[in-house]
């Protein structure tokens, strides 16, 4: 009988990838998935360590594994990705019903272990560049991701990333122009391009270094490809090259994701995130200037050691002169052996960082509501995803601006249509089909 094998992916985007690797890699070698935990022969999980409440639920998922294995003996547990990582063979002491950890670099490293009736645990943490080579399998047929990098050199002082993934190192530009060919091929019609700092994709590659904005250029050029886009840029990196290649190649999104983290210089410097506030305005004024109507979401953690009212202020000010069309806010969480853990002055109370959180999350919303309201009246292309999720008569799909709308209308997932938009919220547009589009349907 074939074996079964169940995935549970925690993280990022990248993970969400890795897990797509690892899927292949695994029906390559005859196995099936199975959609319950229970009925698998082979339990993984794809692992996120970024924040404490990360390492928290899936701890609690890997107790529910134990007690499976402790029903069914033969059950192999696997636990891959960046929490493994970080902790190592730590993982085989604390978690001794654990049969194989590996890191995100070492996803082939997994079948090595299935194929060789390996009888003890074992654990693999070298970092090896991107398995290029593994297939992958896609939960979206028309959506796919493609990792230009691996690593990050950067040394911002919260982030546990650049432990867990390693130094960066760019895949080769012919590479990905050619999986981003067999991708188009195979009915992709939306790419991701996924790296830590993807401005300073192609650097480090010899003979002949690459630009970013190169790949872009050469990524729009193939037919088939209809939407590109890409997380996340540093805001250190973006440049005008970048800017161009959104206002002049139709492919690429009116979309830029733009980490902020936090709107207090004296902050920034402390997360040793390279940039002011003013640089940051300046990237931003830039950006507007070539692609007026982007939208700009970012990142921003509350609550960083040594981080006053004052300059929580000063992020809640930049919020409002940017006006982000969205935002994720994350309390900060002391990581494992990063510099930031070892911060011990103006340390921000447990009540201070909710009250912060909370007061940020209103100006967020605020403006997320106030810049979509630009939307209503247009008629938007939405590329389909499928049934809304909250009323199954209804569509879903995402314009350019990756904002997510919920209209009345047909069309398969995969395909672009026309949406009047009629009304937005901080986070969804509402709207209905363009009659122009119903017309062709016919
Ligand atoms: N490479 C990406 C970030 C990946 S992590 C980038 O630089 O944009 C995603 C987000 O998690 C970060 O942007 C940051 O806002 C948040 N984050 C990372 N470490 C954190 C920590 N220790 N505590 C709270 N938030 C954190
Ligand atoms: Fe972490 Fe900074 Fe690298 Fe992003 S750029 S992964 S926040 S170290
Ligand atoms: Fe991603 Fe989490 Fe690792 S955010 S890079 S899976 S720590």
């Amino acid at each position: 009988m074939t074996k079964r094998y169940h995935v549970t992916t925690f993280g990022c985007q990248m993970n969400e990838h890795d897990s797509e690797r690892m899927k292949g890699m695994l029906e390559s070698l005859g196995y099936g998935e199975t959609a319950e935990r229970a009925d698998a022969d082979l339990i993984l999980f794809n692992t996120c360590s970024i924040r404490e409440k990360a390492d928290e639920r899936f701890v609690a998922h890997l107790h529910d594994a134990k007690i499976i294995k402790r029903g069914k003996p033969g059950t192999v547990i696997g636990v891959g990705g960046c929490w493994a990582q970080s902790m190592k063979d730590l993982v085989f002491e604390q978690f001794p019903f654990v049969d194989v950890a590996f890191g995100p670099g070492q996803v082939p490293k997994l079948a090595e272990f299935l194929t060789t009736d390996s009888i003890t645990a074992q654990g693999y943490f070298e970092f090896e560049g991107f398995p290029a080579h593994l297939p992958t399998k896609r939960d979206r047929p028309h959506q796919a991701w493609l990792q230009i990098s691996v690593g990050c050199n950067m040394k911002c002082s919260y982030c546990i990333v650049p432990s867990t993934r390693g130094r960066e190192s760019s895949r080769p530009f012919e590479e990905l122009v050619a999986e981003a060919e067999r991708l188009a091929a195979d009915g992709v019609v939306e790419i991701t391009l996924l790296g830590q700092n993807v401005n300073a994709y192609g650097r480090d590659l010899r003979p002949q270094p690459r630009k970013f904005a190169e790949l872009l250029h050469a990524v729009d050029a193939i037919p088939g490809i209809r939407r590109v886009r890409y997380t996340s840029p540093h805001p250190q990196d973006i440049k005008q090259d970048v800017v161009e290649a959104h206002r002049d190649l139709d492919s690429i999104c009116e979309h830029i994701h733009l980490p902020l983290q936090a709107g207090s210089s004296k902050i920034l410097k402390a997360m040793r995130r390279t940039y002011n506030r003013e640089r940051f305005l300046d990237r931003v004024e830039m950006i507007r200037a070539g692609v007026p109507d982007v939208a700009l979401s970012t990142d921003i953690i509350v609550g960083f050691p040594g981080e006053t009212e004052e300059d929580f202020q000063e992020t809640l000010e930049v919020c409002e002169a940017v006006q982000f069309d969205s935002a994720f806010t994350f309390v900060f969480s002391a990581r494992r052996g990063t510099e930031a853990a070892t911060f011990t002055e103006g340390l921000v109370s447990r009540e201070e960082k909710v009250d912060r959180m909370r007061r940020l999350v209103e100006v967020v919303q605020r403006n997320a509501h106030e810049r979509a309201q630009r939307f209503v009246g247009r008629t938007m292309e939405v590329l389909i995803e499928g049934p809304s999720r909250t009323d199954p008569s209804r569509l879903r799909g995402r314009t350019t601006h990756n904002k997510a709308v919920n209209f009345q209308g047909f069309g398969e997932p995969g395909t672009f249509t026309q949406v009047e938009i009629t009304s937005a919220t901080s986070q969804t547009l509402m709207g209905e089909q363009s009659l122009v589009d119903l017309a062709l349907l016919r």
